[in-house]
């Protein structure tokens, strides 16, 4: 039997966006059943309907209410699906909390996610920008995911090199962007753990702890102290984590940036371009813990743009494009957001 299909209209978003940003959705449908996407399929007015597919809301900004259908997945369950020689697989469905699934994994001692604890969001989600933190992404980790084609009603799996990931981009972000929607996501968890702790500030904090070989769950408990030091808790300020992207530069241009600022942070990458810390450019355009209203930009990081309470889509993106241009007029280098805008 076809599952029902409760659409609710007029339906807030304020709880549903870590931003806080209160703006309704038209129409709204909880998707606890993938089969809900296949019934849908089936009904041309919903079909063809714009779609906003909403996971843990954490890297959206909404600047409108939302003339259409918001699908908000809520589909559950996490399950070992195999093994090789080297891996254990792992598959969560997409409406599982990120961070959730990545004590599950760590409780039934398969490490390789930990350096990724508490970032906000869905497992869905974090195939689209390829969430990263503290030296691992998404990829380094990501099997093969099963997607439901909105354009062509069929189910079908993806593998690594499908999705096309690269640094907080996917196909999901380009050819994909409005007609897959991710059902579950399985997960290659190595079977010979190494502690990764290239990124030194995490590597500090073990050290502080005095551990001198740690487990991953040593690993996530640092992250998760670095995390709540640095990042507000969307829970208490609305935020979406970084707001912009760490750009991307030529070495000739970071060379000329250096030459002009000798504390500018940069990180070279393997086909000799470099990434600057966006935050740091931020902070040097005197942003870092300035408000707009009631959006600012966070005192503890400037790459993190926040909603103190009240603030409305279009206030954040206001803020977020005053940034942009003083970056851009100080140092030349555009800033690309993060976040979906919508
Ligand atoms: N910095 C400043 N001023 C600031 C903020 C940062 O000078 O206000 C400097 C820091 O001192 C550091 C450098 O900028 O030297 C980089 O800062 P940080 O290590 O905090 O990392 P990030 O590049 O700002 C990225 C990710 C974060 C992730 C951290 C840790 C992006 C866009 N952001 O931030 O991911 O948690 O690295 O790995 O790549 C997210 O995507 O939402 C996110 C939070």
């Amino acid at each position: 039997m076809a599952p029902r299909l409760d659409i609710l209209h007029n339906y807030p978003l304020r709880t549903l966006n870590t931003f806080g940003i209160d703006v309704q959705a038209a129409h709204y449908l909880q998707v606890t059943d993938p089969a809900q996407l296949d019934a849908l399929y089936r009904e041309p007015a919903l079909r063809d309907m714009p779609r906003l597919v909403l996971g843990g809301g954490s890297n959206l900004l909404l600047t409108r209410d939302f003339p259409g259908l918001v699908l908000h997945i809520a589909t559950r369950g996490v399950v070992v699906t195999g093994e090789d020689e080297q891996h254990v697989f792992v598959t969560a469905q997409a409406g599982e909390n990120w961070h959730a699934f990545v004590q599950w994994t760590l409780a039934h001692g398969l490490p390789g996610l930990e350096n990724l604890s508490l970032i906000p969001g869905y497992v869905g989600a974090a195939p689209i920008q390829n969430i990263g933190a503290y030296g691992s992404e998404l990829a380094d980790y990501f099997y093969a995911c099963e997607v439901f084609d909105c354009h062509t009603g069929e189910t079908r799996s993806l593998n690594k090199q499908d999705c096309r990931f690269a640094y907080r981009d996917s196909v999901f972000k380009h050819e994909l962007r409005d007609c897959a929607v991710i059902i579950n996501v399985t997960f290659a968890l190595p079977r010979k753990w190494q502690a990764n702790l290239r990124y030194s500030e995490l590597a500090n904090e073990l050290a502080n702890y005095g551990v001198q070989a740690p487990t991953a769950s040593d690993i996530s408990q640092a992250v998760i102290a670095v995390r709540t030091r640095k990042l507000p808790d969307p829970a208490k300020i609305g935020n979406a984590g970084s707001f912009f992207k760490n750009p991307v530069v030529t070495a000739e241009q970071r060379d000329t940036l250096l030459t002009k600022y000798p504390s500018l942070i940069s990180y070279s990458q393997a086909n000799g371009s470099y990434k600057l810390a966006a935050g740091w450019l931020i902070e040097q355009c005197g942003w870092k813990g300035k408000t707009m209203g009631a959006a600012g930009v966070h005192a503890q990081h400037a790459l993190v743009l926040v909603n103190y309470g009240g603030a409305s889509g279009e206030d954040l993106l206001r803020l977020a494009n005053q940034v942009r241009d003083d970056v851009l007029e100080k140092f030349g280098v555009v800033l690309e957001p993060e976040p979906l805008i919508i």
